[in-house]
């Protein structure tokens, strides 16, 4: 559990975060929506230590971490994996040396050893088949789905992702969230999606969390959201809070 408790956040006049309290649940799929400038990428960083909160607590798992210093965050980082929306690979290495090198850098595996472990990070985001090809040479579902793999290499508790399907095609939309329900199936990682993206939101939310204004609007399930009598979420959500989507 992540429990985010009254945030505040300015940078110079600007109060991006204004009292912000959140609890994230171990398992679920928790979605942070609002509109362009709402601060949810800057609440989402305060996890991993890119941005400081200037007053209120954060709890990771029970452990306060509002005080911790840079050094602090590391081990953080290995438990709490971060997927940004411009993730990039390294041109020069196949996808699999591309999801194997944090393998080798923090498990300290043998080459051969960190490839296999990659090569089933590669299977949870079926592209087992493709391990060879260098990032060049697939298009940006498919990269987007290698920097999935490479988030999990290290089998994070928590994965963040900030807006994984602007971008791409609907198709690869689709895959994006279709995987991003999988792996907390499949591996029971807590997700945190950070999107615009209303298929997205009522196809995969446990929950949703809207930030307004610097606060927390509104914070429920997607029926709750549906049923909404809020002008403001309503407007948000309008004309696309149909049933859940086919995955
Ligand atoms: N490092 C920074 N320095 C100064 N201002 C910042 C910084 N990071 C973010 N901001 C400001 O904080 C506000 C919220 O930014 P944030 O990136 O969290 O928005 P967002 O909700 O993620 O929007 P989008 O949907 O466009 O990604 C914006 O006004 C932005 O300009
Ligand atoms: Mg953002």
């Amino acid at each position: 559990m992540i429990v985010f408790d009254s945030i505040f956040k300015s940078f110079g006049q600007n109060r991006v975060l204004d009292g912000v309290s959140i609890t994230v649940n171990t398992g679920e799929i928790t979605f942070i929506i609002g509109k362009s400038g709402a601060g949810k990428s800057v609440l989402v960083k305060h996890l991993v230590g890119l941005v400081r909160q200037d007053s209120g607590r954060i709890f990771f798992e029970g452990k306060d971490i509002t005080d911790y210093q840079e050094q602090d965050f590391y081990d953080l980082r290995l438990q709490c994996a971060m997927v940004f929306q411009h993730s990039t690979l390294f041109d020069s290495m196949s996808l699999l040396e591309n999801v194997a090198l944090p393998i080798r850098k923090h498990r300290g595996l043998s080459r051969t050893d960190s490839l296999d472990a990659a090569r089933e990070k590669l299977r949870l985001v079926h592209l087992e088949h493709l391990s060879d090809r260098y990032p060049a040479e697939v298009g940006d579902g498919l990269r987007k789905r290698v920097a999935i793999a490479r988030a999990l290499a290290l089998s994070p508790k928590y994965l963040v992702f900030d807006e994984p399907t602007t971008g791409l095609d609907p198709v690869n939309a689709v895959r994006v969230d279709r995987l991003i329900r999988e792996l907390k199936d499949e591996t029971g990682v807590t997700s945190i999606v950070v999107s615009h993206d209303l298929r997205s939101i009522f196809g995969i939310a446990d929950r949703i969390v809207m930030l307004y204004q610097g606060k927390v609007l509104k914070d429920g399930s997607p029926e709750q959201f549906r049923e909404t009598h809020d002008p403001i979420v309503a407007q948000f959500v309008g004309g696309h809070a149909e049933g859940p989507m086919e995955l």
